[in-house]
């Protein structure tokens, strides 16, 4: 095992949430330690939201499902832990094509860990999602409930939580799986629920809500996520697969009513569409392991975390505008 740990790769680190994660460890990290990012900046991928923390990473444009381009950072960088996020993320895109979420996140997930497995990394973190457990009418998810996806965006991180599971009991691999719930917050995608529906009532646009907005979502600040991550970093067991959520669960249509109250505009904005085929009703994780094991809690009350973000996009307009105003629609 190499010690101390001097390098740590982090892919999908120009996206939401690894950008978070970049942003944290970036100001808190010792000089020794350096961070390299793997991203190959998709549409959802954008270095603009690491130009605070520009100077502190070395960045390579490489796709993971790439074996020899993968390989040669690798080879070059020798990680000493590897901290997974690339991924293609939005679950109405997989309904539309699933080739993309095949390719990146379950032929990537690959070729990462077979790198990583070569190349002798210490540890490696895989972020999942609460949707690789399908949907619950009640109760909660533990990290011993049984995979069951339903979309194909789901499947396709559920058969990465068990490549990794699979390379952990086959060859030893030192990894970590986490599971978060549904996350928001700055500079988040505007094609998922939270910042779509600030954009669209923030410009007096009819906002989208599917069938009458009762599924239910658990809702975590991304800084929160970030946190959580850390923790597990500094705590975690291998061979683990750890839960973090929040118990914030809410209808969506509750959360559309909110945002509109907290912009002050009317209801009369919101348009109830067809329902998404598959759609999940309900997540909700069972965090206990987390608490217990790792002794972490998530700090942002949900009302104040979406009262800040919905003053982050009013405050970074130009943003979401630039970059991203032309490729938020995707029909069924
Ligand atoms: N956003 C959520 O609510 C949520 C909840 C639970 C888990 N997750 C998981 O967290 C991770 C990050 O999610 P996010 O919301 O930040 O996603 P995102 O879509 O904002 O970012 C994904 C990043 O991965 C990069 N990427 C995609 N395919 C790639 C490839 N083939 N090679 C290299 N880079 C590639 C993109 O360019 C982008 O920067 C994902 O694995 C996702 O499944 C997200």
């Amino acid at each position: 095992m190499r010690e101390p740990i001097r390098k740590i790769l982090i892919t999908g680190g120009a996206g939401f949430i690894g950008s978070e994660f970049v942003r944290v460890i970036a100001r808190a990290k010792p000089e020794a330690i350096s961070l390299v990012i793997i991203d190959n900046l998709t549409y959802a991928g954008d270095l603009g939201r690491l130009k605070e923390v520009f100077s502190k990473y070395k960045f390579y444009k490489a796709d993971i499902s790439n074996q020899k381009q993968i390989e040669a950072i690798f080879k070059s960088q020798l990680p000493d832990i590897v901290v997974h996020f690339a991924a293609e993320t939005h679950v109405d895109r997989s309904i539309v094509s699933a080739g993309p979420f095949i390719e990146s996140n379950v032929k990537g997930t690959q070729v990462l860990l077979d790198a990583a497995k070569k190349y002798g990394i210490v540890k490696f973190f895989h972020i999942s999602t609460d949707e690789v457990y399908g949907d619950i009418k009640k109760g909660k998810f533990t990290e011993n409930s049984s995979l069951s996806p339903n979309s194909p965006y789901a499947a396709s991180k559920a058969a990465a939580d068990l490549l990794v599971k699979a390379y952990i009991r086959t060859y030893n691999f030192p990894a970590i799986i986490i599971r978060a719930c549904n996350n928001y917050g700055p500079w988040q995608y505007p094609e998922k629920l939270i910042p779509l529906t600030i954009l669209n009532i923030m410009r007096e646009k009819k906002t989208p809500v599917y069938a009458k907005g009762e599924n239910v979502r658990e809702w975590m600040h991304v800084s929160d996520t970030a946190a959580a991550i850390l923790k597990i970093m500094q705590r975690g067991r291998i061979g683990q697969v750890y839960n973090i959520g929040t118990g914030n669960e809410h209808k969506n249509i509750e959360v559309v009513k909110r945002i509109i109250r907290i912009l002050g505009k009317s209801e009369n904005l919101i348009e109830y569409v067809k329902d998404r085929p598959g759609h999940d009703f309900r997540y909700a994780l069972d965090t206990k392991k987390m608490k217990k094991d790792i002794g972490w809690q998530p700090k942002i009350n949900f009302l104040q975390g979406l009262e800040r973000t919905v003053n982050w996009y009013i405050t970074n307009l130009s943003w979401t505008q630039k970059h991203f105003a032309k490729k938020l629609s995707v029909k069924f």
